[in-house]
């Protein structure tokens, strides 16, 4: 029933088959319904053009936009990821302000403007993914476009103190306010969102989630975003048996996490050190596998969190191993999304305790993936944003060790009643609130026009 077509901007875009998970299936499944064009990077080159080059078309189109190395750098690894996600994910302290940086940001988000107010019809909406993009809305607004346009912030929103060590605070309102919808996680976010736009004297908020800037209507709400629930629960199901060379009571905990210090990792293996310290001779002896695949290599912050967590590893074994027991397995390769999958099927605990997470698919994939009539359990942090709606998890404050311990020791003897409760509860949320729901509510919001609530004004 939409008049146009939908415009979907992410960083990320798969040159090939899309693989079947993240931010990236999400858009892939939302596309799918819906057809339209997704636009994305493409690999850097020595030099960048304008335009946008197509690189596949099916249900939906693909185009990707142009990045210099030099860009990639500044905009990429630089402004996104050393100064937006630190700041984004409560950890002002690891940011990285570069001088041009910022300069990339807005030289790449500019072209990105520029490519898609070339290629969009009067009645299109867009809808931009993610923190790459915060000053895209802003330059088709400069370019006269009046067309509906979405954000939608994968991770957290930063708070109003840490948001304070962005040299372009300033420029933040009128960034979020060139949208229509600006769509965030979690009801938190929206909080930190609000009380962030309250200290803007431009900024006026309205209710119900709207607010009115320099003569625009605009709102901030949460959607939490889903998973493909029904297809991951058959891919686990038919997932091929791994052999893992486990005693054969032996409990498996389970963590996959990009390498990211946001991620928690070394908190969780300081608590798993903890629990092996107090457990009693004849307890189960329990294998830990974390599967972490690097990313972002050339970011310092990554290279630290890497060597960190394996001097962890490699401490944590040399306390616990023996002849015929490694506790903790690290695994750093890239592992197949089958693979996963069968491996939440067969775990008896997931962990999943960022210090902060916008929301953390994995929390909800691990339950969509477990056999109903024997579910594994779910150790969930406070900080990761599918806690506000997976309250049947174990929830863990991943900064109290002991008490984080405690809580392992607790999942892996829970009785298999209280397991089958609490996993009704999350199953329920997992398939009801899956990536459909959020697509639809997301796109519903936004093409409704608001223009009658600034006339009433
Ligand atoms: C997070 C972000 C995404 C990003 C993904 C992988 O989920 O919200 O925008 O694509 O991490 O990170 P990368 O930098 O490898 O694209």
């Amino acid at each position: 029933d939409r008049p146009g077509r939908l415009i979907v901007v992410s960083n990320r875009i798969p040159k090939g088959d899309v693989p079947a998970g993240g931010l990236v299936f999400a858009i892939h499944e939302a596309l799918s319904g819906a057809g339209g064009l997704w636009i994305g990077a493409a690999d850097p080159t020595p030099r960048a053009d304008d335009g946008l080059t197509r690189i596949g078309s099916g249900t939906y189109d693909r185009a990707t936009f142009a990045l210099s190395e030099k860009e990639h750098h500044g905009y990429y690894l630089g402004y996104a990821n050393s100064v937006l996600w630190p700041l984004f994910h409560h950890r002002p302290d690891l940011l990285q302000i570069e001088e041009g940086d910022f300069e990339s940001y807005a030289v790449v988000n500019r072209r990105v403007a520029r490519a898609i107010g070339k290629v969009a019809g009067p009645d299109d909406l867009i809808w931009i993914q993610d923190y790459h993009f915060l000053m895209v809305a802003q330059e088709l607004r400069a370019q006269g476009l009046t067309n509906r346009i979405g954000l939608f912030l994968h991770i957290p929103f930063p708070n109003p103190t840490d948001v304070m060590a962005l040299p372009q605070v300033a420029a933040l309102p009128a960034w979020l306010a060139a949208h229509d919808v600006v769509g965030l996680q979690t009801m938190r976010d929206v909080t930190s969102a609000n009380e962030i736009l309250r200290h803007d004297r431009q900024s006026q908020m309205l209710n119900d989630g709207y607010w009115t800037r320099a003569g625009r209507v605009f709102s901030i709400l949460s959607f939490p975003i889903g998973i493909d629930a029904r297809g991951f629960a058959e891919t686990a199901a038919r997932a091929p048996r791994v052999e893992l060379q486990l005693a054969p009571d032996a409990p498996l905990l389970l963590g996959v996490d990009r390498l990211d210090y946001s991620k928690g990792l070394v908190h969780r293996f300081e608590a798993f050190d903890e629990y092996l310290g107090t457990r009693r001779p004849g307890d189960p002896r329990p294998t830990f596998l974390q599967i972490a695949p690097v990313s972002r290599e050339d970011v310092t912050a990554y290279q630290d969190i890497r060597e960190d967590l394996e001097r962890a590893a490699g401490s944590i074994n040399g306390a616990h191993a023996d002849l015929d027991w490694t506790p903790l397995r690290y695994v750093r390769r890239h592992i197949d999304r089958d693979v996963i999958a069968g491996l939440y099927r067969r775990a008896d605990v997931a962990l999943v305790t960022p210090l902060a997470d916008g929301m953390n698919l994995v929390a909800k994939e691990f339950v969509a993936a477990q056999d109903d009539n024997n579910p594994g359990v779910l150790i969930l942090s406070h900080f990761a944003g599918a806690a506000e709606q997976m309250k049947a998890a174990v929830l863990v404050n991943p900064f109290d060790t002991h008490s984080f311990a405690q809580a392992l020791d607790r999942a892996i003897r829970m009785p298999l009643e209280e397991r089958r409760q609490r996993h009704d509860e999350l199953r329920k949320l997992v398939f009801e609130k899956d990536i459909d729901w959020w697509t639809q509510t997301f796109l519903r919001r936004l093409s409704r026009t608001e223009r009658s609530l600034l006339r009433r004004r």
